[in-house]
């Protein structure tokens, strides 16, 4: 409650700056979401990027210089009439047209395999809508890579990047307003994400599992690999890092995009799909998914289609790539040399035998304006949350909402589909037992300080869960 006040006085505070008002604090009622979807306009096919090739790096690792272009970059958009369908609220509605909030009819692209390309584009056009307003053809977005272990020549990355803090550009005064910052967040300088959550090794696991197409970047009706974990994390602890509670802007789908941080830890998750073909080699792709379209306002201020394929032809196509971050990780080694696939292991249950033991949680649904951390346990009937990440604690999920709470509009419900692929040592127990464990999901919330141990309301519905080989 008083963190509430807090946050009022201080938006209405920084509401009376004029020049900060596009930053998207006005005195409540707060920016509404608004009808999102674009009004008008015939879309043109995307021709492909015929600019110099850009070198997207760690925002811990720009140089002053860089940082200064990234805040004229912002500042720029900002500046632009919300009626421009470059400027900054015009690109955030897109994110909210494409993740069903308002009243989208589309579909949402956080539920399905459209998820890594879909973002992949999205972002590609505000780099390029960017770059035009700094006349910098090889202007880039910078990615939070904040699962990079620390050193002690490149710290922070568990905390918000420097850059984005502050509502002024030190010095003040004057103080010129810092266009990276967003003062709705929960965020100060000193919180710290929860290691265990979107660390190094959560995020390897991740990716040593979800070794297969299907597996890391879901299906027609399957969410992708990154899409409940450390990505929904880190949007949940932005908007409120003390309870993960849905808040506007980055803890709800259709304000995040409002958050300049929403680009940077996008563009990690986008970076994670090249460390993974650096793993496992470029995938046959389905046809399906590289098939899918979807309409973007360019730099031109034109509706463009774009495409699945683009995105998976990243450098011919949209023609960027990515630095290493500044303490290459094991897994960034394991990128840059593929190793040798491991032997796969084989499990069998009843007549199915394959190398991935999966629980299948079905119309996993959550309220569209509520947040919700679940843990899912094998064969752990008792697990409360208690219990914690013990070896039977198969997934931890966080359930970014789509929509802002008490808001009226839109009717949609928001449900995914889930594959959660077990640790060899779990799976190698569930097949002993022929598939027959209990499945369990525990709502858990943060204690004050920030660990997932206390009981959460129930507040989902999962239509059918079971276990299965592929
Ligand atoms: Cu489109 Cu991280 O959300």
């Amino acid at each position: 409650m008083r963190s509430t006040v807090f946050a009022v006085l201080l938006c209405l505070a920084l509401a009376a700056a004029p020049q900060l008002r596009a930053q998207g604090c006005p005195p409540p009622p707060n920016i509404p979401v608004g009808d999102c979807a674009p009004k008008a306009g015939t879309a043109g096919n995307f021709a492909g990027d015929s600019g110099p090739m850009r070198l997207r790096k760690s925002i811990y690792v720009l140089s002053p210089s860089e940082i200064k272009e990234l805040r004229l970059a912002f500042e720029r958009l900002r500046a632009l009439p919300n009626s421009d369908p470059r400027s900054w609220m015009a690109q955030a509605n897109v994110h909210c047209w494409y993740c069903a909030g308002d009243n989208s009819t589309i579909g949402d692209v956080h539920v399905t395999w459209a998820f890594m390309p879909w973002h992949r584009d999205y972002l590609y056009m505000l780099e390029k809508i960017l770059g035009s307003l700094v006349n910098n053809p090889q202007f880039a977005l910078p990615y939070w890579d904040w699962n990079t272990p620390d050193t002690p020549t490149c710290t922070g990355h568990l905390k918000v990047p420097p850059p984005y803090l502050g509502k002024d550009v030190p010095p003040p005064p004057p103080g010129i307003a810092n266009s990276l910052f967003d003062c709705y967040r929960g965020i100060s300088t000193t919180s710290t994400m929860n290691v265990a959550s979107v660390g190094k090794a959560r995020v390897d696991d991740i990716l040593k599992k979800a070794n297969t197409f299907a597996l890391f970047f879901g299906g027609p009706n399957v969410s992708a690999a990154l899409w409940p974990g450390p990505h929904g994390y880190v949007h949940l602890w932005t908007g409120d890092p003390v309870t993960l509670a849905a808040k506007q802007d980055m803890g709800v789908l259709e304000t995040a995009a409002r958050d300049p941080l929403f680009w940077a830890h996008h563009a990690n998750i986008d970076r994670l799909w090249d460390v993974w073909i650096g793993m496992y080699g470029t995938p046959a792709y389905d046809p399906t998914f590289l098939a899918q379209k979807w309409t973007f306002w360019n730099e031109n201020q034109k509706l463009i289609t774009m495409t699945g394929s683009d995105a998976a032809n990243r450098t011919s196509r949209l023609r960027y790539a990515y630095a290493a971050p500044c303490s290459q990780t094991a897994m960034e080694a394991e990128a840059a040399a593929p190793r040798k696939a491991p032997a796969a292991r084989t499990f069998k249950i009843g007549a199915t035998s394959g190398a991935h033991v999966v629980v299948n949680l079905e119309q996993l649904t959550v309220p569209a304006d509520q947040s919700a951390v679940l843990r899912v346990y094998i064969d752990e009937p008792g697990a409360t949350a208690a219990t914690g990440a013990d070896s039977r604690l198969a997934d931890e999920l966080f359930i970014v909402p789509g929509k802002t709470p008490g808001s009226g509009h839109g009717g949609h419900q928001h449900t995914f589909n889930l594959k959660i692929v077990l640790s060899p040592e779990l799976a190698a127990e569930v097949a002993a037992a022929n598939g027959k464990v209990p499945i369990t999901i525990v709502p858990v919330a943060a204690t004050p300080r920030g660990q997932l141990t206390a009981p959460a309301p129930p507040n989902f519905k999962v239509k059918r869960s079971y276990i299965s080989v592929e």
